[in-house]
């Protein structure tokens, strides 16, 4: 892993090409005037600290909810463009990922900073495969779940039990514990949904293959039945392969926070990879492709949409899977997701529901609301459509992103982890609540 340079450290070379690199700040309310530092187009929020009115006054902090303009670490992952609609892990643009590459590669390369060698990515390879296993215990947790428990609460609860299992993964500043709990998570995820599913069925565990790859052996695990040997279609294998790359990673959205901001208390890593799940049900995050298929099946029909799209603009309700906190662009991973949708139909038969979806996309595309706000389908807009055709019920869908996202989750920890710059999170508050006052007894109130 690369040493991280701190925010306010530019070279030499980029201050003289440059100018000079300061912010001047004038505090009106006392005409003091203030020099603070900028690096890569940022400040140093605690440079603010210094302007106050007075020795007494705690001095002035940035109020940012929902972090909309704050940058809460130094990353070498993943970039985004949200103008440009680029998208690159470690550099590489996600459409040759999305060609060339497979998922355990591209994991290996967003954990490891590089791509493999051939040798490198055998071992890499075959140390996720024999982790696939879970304890017999977990089974009895999932025993106890009802029928209809959805899959990410058995999801977030499971995952978090593995903790107990590895009390080794307490060990967060070593290398090698960390390496082998990466393998365990990134190994355990698919064993963890293809079990919750086949328990929301009622139909006995199909334990991993593995013989399998690793999108093979997930579709294994899942539909397995009668057959001594469970082969999984080639295209469909490639397509959850290649969804599994376009959502290996995505910088510092809701769950990737998640997973930083509650392994910054150094807990282990199962632990905070249970929040970070957590954090990618709701239907704002990786709920959303979820909610994008009830909404297409409450639309109906084609001639049902411009109806359907006035009622959003009306803020009745969003219309789900478009937009996005940095896409102002088409996502990239939408681009390629439409094309997967294609090659899984072919396979599959058309979903019906895509003409829908593209009826909206059309419409949307066009509207002033839309373009006015910039928004346009993220990844999650399609890919619940292929999913469907691929016979996993809806509720599987937001576990579809978390598995993959696993890979992410543990680059951000293990980066903030060994980021010396990085301390346990905890933001301010700007407080506006009550002034000291006094108590006043149950009788007088
Ligand atoms: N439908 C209709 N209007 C929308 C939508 C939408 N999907 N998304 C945003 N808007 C509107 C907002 O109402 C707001 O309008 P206003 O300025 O008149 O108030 C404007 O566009 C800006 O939207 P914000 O909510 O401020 O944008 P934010 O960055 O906070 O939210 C989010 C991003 C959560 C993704 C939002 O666009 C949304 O809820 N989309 C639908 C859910 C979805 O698809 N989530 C998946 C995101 S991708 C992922 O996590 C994998």
């Amino acid at each position: 892993m690369n040493p991280v340079k701190s925010a306010t450290q530019a070279t030499a070379e980029e201050a003289s090409r440059m100018g000079k690199q300061t912010l001047t700040i004038i505090d009106n309310r006392t005409g003091k005037q203030y020099e603070i530092p900028i690096a890569h187009d940022a400040i140093r929020a605690m440079d603010l600290r210094q302007i106050k009115l007075n020795e007494h006054d705690f001095g002035m902090v940035s109020y940012d909810p929902a972090f909309t303009n704050t940058a809460s670490c130094i990353s070498r992952i993943t970039y985004i463009d949200g103008d440009a609609g680029i998208l690159r892990y470690r550099g590489y643009p996600i459409e040759e990922l999305a060609e060339k590459s497979n998922y355990l590669e591209t994991a290996y390369l967003i954990l490891r900073g590089e791509l493999p060698t051939k040798q490198q990515l055998a071992e890499w390879t075959y140390h996720i495969t024999h982790h696939t296993f879970i304890h017999e215990s977990i089974k009895k947790f999932l025993d106890g779940f009802h029928y209809d428990a959805h899959p990410m609460g058995m999801m977030i609860s499971t995952i978090a039990a593995l903790s107990t299992f590895y009390p080794d993964a307490k060990d967060i500043f070593n290398q090698e514990s960390r390496l082998k709990q990466t393998w365990r998570l990134i190994g355990k995820m698919p064993t963890l949904a293809g079990f919750a599913y086949r328990h929301s069925l009622g139909m006995p565990y199909a334990y991993p293959d593995n013989e399998l790859s690793y999108a093979g052996n997930f579709l294994n695990m899942l539909f397995k039945t009668t057959e001594l040997k469970y082969r999984p279609n080639p295209t469909l294998e490639r397509a959850l392969d290649t969804l599994f790359i376009l959502h290996a990673d995505h910088e510092q959205n809701c769950s990737a926070n998640a997973m930083r901001n509650v392994g910054s208390s150094h807990v282990d890593p199962y632990s905070a990879t249970a929040a970070a799940t957590a954090a990618l049900y709701g239907p704002l995050h990786g709920g959303a492709n979820e909610e994008v298929l009830r909404m297409l099946l409450e639309i109906g029909s084609v001639q049902r949409v411009p109806e359907y799209i006035k009622r959003v603009k009306a803020g009745e309700f969003k219309l789900m899977g478009f937009g996005h906190r940095v896409y102002k662009n088409y996502d990239p991973r939408a681009r390629i997701v439409k094309r997967i949708a294609d090659e899984v139909f072919e396979v599959m038969g058309r979903n019906p529901l895509i003409d829908i979806a593209l009826e909206c996309e059309r419409i949307a595309l066009q509207d002033d609301y839309f373009v006015k706000r910039r928004l346009y389908p993220n990844v999650d807009f399609y890919t619940g459509l292929i999913y469907q055709s691929m016979g996993f019920p809806v509720t599987m869908f937001p576990v579809l992103f978390a598995i993959p996202r696993t890979s992410g989750w543990i680059a951000q920890w293990e980066e903030m982890l060994l980021d010396p710059e990085q301390k346990i999170a905890r933001p301010r508050q700007v407080y506006l609540g009550e002034e000291q006052r006094p108590y006043v007894p149950i009788e007088q109130r």
